[in-house]
């Protein structure tokens, strides 16, 4: 039945019915300026169609990002997005056609990214869960902070638009520090800050709390009974700073919890005399990461301790895998193909979330998804391992 669909690039003409399949897919209708904004960030061939006869009825796109691994060193990132296949045509083979052709025009991008609506789809395309969202949720009335905990101030409330220039540096400072961040372009600012009432889900227009070094943006959602402060936008370059937007947050009478979707580590549990306050209430995966050039990538960030393995890494369905002498030295490596047997198997799949240090080899070794010598899958979780946790720096 595959043969019957066409796979080629999305023209000018298309992009009205490329809408429709996306709305019909996520049961979502974007505005028509969020979708121009998205559409400035899709670089020239960056859109493909699957089409049945003249009917587009598949659309995949990437955008054009910038990633930050850890040690901080930038990468261009294909961010795929906008996945959809009409209802009438799935499981035809849409989304492999597609993928096949948008793959082919990422040779300027050593890596690409996608968030996944369901986590079955993306990693036999290579892609791999390289970050974790812990969805937290404080009690906030009864949350003391520890004596030892600094009260440093500098917090002001602020209307977003008003500080545009100061939300930009210091969400700039962030996603340069931190993996898994993303430079956001100035027209994602604009509609970001534009805050139309589509992108408020039943919440108050932005609230914002700003500190030299940090911020806070934040809805209410909910009834007198149960006001939460959710909050939507968080970046704090310094402890201090997150500490004061803290302090700040878990003092906002009238509001029965705070929520926020961050990483892992989160400072907060250890600020607060009763932890338990903080309840984790859902956790997710967040950015997926499939390699482009494995040498290219594995050079660029830094890492904690010596290694030298030869991996073997398979990619069956786009054929992108091989076998690589990684050495590492002083935190820098030097990762080349190589016809030297391998200490280590595994999936691209997988290589894509031990990236950022969110996840460990030896966790894929007890789940036998990754094999190889005992000694160098433990060198390869200590090397790996990212003292600033990894957070995708927004949703796309
Ligand atoms: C997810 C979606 C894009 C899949 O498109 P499709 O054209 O039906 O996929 P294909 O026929 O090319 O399937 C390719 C492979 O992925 C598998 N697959 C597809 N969708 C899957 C799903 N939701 N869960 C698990 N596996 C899935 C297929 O079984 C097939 O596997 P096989 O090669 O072993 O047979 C489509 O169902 C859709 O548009 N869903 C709604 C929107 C959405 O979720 N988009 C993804 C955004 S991240």
């Amino acid at each position: 039945m595959a043969d019957e669909l066409t796979f080629r690039s999305a023209e000018d003409s298309d992009w009205l019915a490329m809408g429709l399949v996306a709305a019909t897919g996520f049961g979502v209708e974007r505005p028509d300026e969020t979708n121009a904004v998205w559409r400035s960030m899709t670089p020239a061939d960056g859109a493909v169609v699957a089409c049945d006869g003249d009917d587009v009825v598949g659309v995949a796109v990437f955008y054009d990002l910038t990633l930050t691994v850890p040690g901080g060193a930038v990468l261009p990132m294909a961010g795929v997005s906008w996945v959809a296949v009409a209802p009438t045509h799935r499981r035809r083979g849409a989304l492999s056609g597609m993928f096949a052709e948008l793959h082919r025009r990422m040779a300027a991008y050593p890596v690409a990214g996608l968030e996944a609506s369901e986590a079955a789809i993306y990693g036999r395309f290579g892609y791999g869960p390289a970050t974790v969202w812990e969805s937290l949720e404080l009690d906030r009335a009864q949350a003391r902070f520890h004596p030892e905990v600094p009260d440093p101030g500098g917090v002001r409330v602020v209307r977003p638009t008003d500080h545009r220039a100061q939300l930009e540096d210091i969400y700039e400072r962030w996603r340069l520090q931190t993996p898994g961040g993303l430079r956001t372009p100035t027209r994602l600012w604009d509609e970001i800050l534009a805050d139309r009432e589509s992108s408020r889900q039943g919440g108050t227009p932005f609230y914002c709390l700003l500190h030299p070094d940090g911020f806070a943006m934040y809805r209410v959602r909910g009834d007198d009974e149960h006001k939460d402060v959710s909050i939507t936008k968080f970046a704090a370059v310094t402890p201090l700073a997150e500490i004061a937007l803290w302090r700040v947050l878990a003092g906002l009478d009238l509001k029965k919890t705070v929520s926020i979707d961050t990483h892992p580590r989160n400072l907060l549990q250890y600020l607060l005399t009763d932890p338990r306050l903080v309840r984790t209430v859902n956790v997710g995966d967040g950015l997926w990461l499939r390699m482009l050039d494995i040498p290219a990538v594995l050079q660029a960030r830094t890492y904690a301790s010596d290694l030298a393995v030869v991996l073997d890494i398979s990619d069956p369905v786009l054929d992108g895998g091989g076998r690589f002498a990684l050495d590492i030295r002083e935190g820098r490596a030097r990762c080349a193909p190589t016809e030297k047997p391998a200490d280590v198997q595994a999936s691209l799949s997988v290589l894509g979330s031990l990236y950022l240090g969110a996840h460990r080899a030896s966790s894929f070794a007890a789940a036998h998804r990754l094999t190889g010598d005992p000694s160098a899958i433990r060198a390869l979780d200590d090397a790996f391992a990212s003292d600033v946790p990894a957070e995708l720096g927004f949703p796309f």
